[in-house]
């Protein structure tokens, strides 16, 4: 089971970041399943890693467009992706490091903040960026 599906609502109307949050979604459900199978730690380890690794590429993608056309409310936008980063990075500590079992608390978490994430902050980008040109 999927535990979150990219739909139409969540489309910001711009192909480049709607195919980057698919991809983003595709490996939060890989990490939810993994979770659900007990997995080993060295693959949720991996797993881990290679969303947050995505995720940075993502949010500096976003954040250079922002800054290109002069976005009013980077700063705030920038704010919730530094935010959520930090968050990341203590879990992926705390695992690395033994003192955390990720529990689907930890999975809904993430999957919650990106939908919301998507759905209202980058929402609201989004005639701005297709009026500065993207498509
Ligand atoms: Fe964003």
């Amino acid at each position: 089971m999927a535990a979150i599906t990219w739909n139409k609502s969540m489309s910001v109307k711009i192909n480049s970041i709607d195919e980057q949050h698919i991809i983003l979604i595709e490996m939060i459900n890989d990490f939810y399943e993994n979770i659900g199978n007990r997995s080993n730690n060295e693959n949720i380890s991996k797993l881990i890693s290679g969303m947050k690794k995505y995720t940075i590429m993502h949010f500096s993608m976003e954040e250079k467009y922002m800054r290109q056309f002069k976005y009013p409310s980077y700063e705030t936008h920038k704010k919730e992706h530094d935010n959520f980063i930090a968050k990341v990075n203590a879990l992926e500590e705390k695992f690395n490091s033994g003192t955390l079992i990720i529990s689907f608390e930890i999975t809904s978490f993430i999957k919650d903040w990106l939908k919301e994430h998507i759905q209202f902050t980058d929402m609201q980008y989004s005639d701005f960026f297709i009026k500065n040109g993207l498509k």
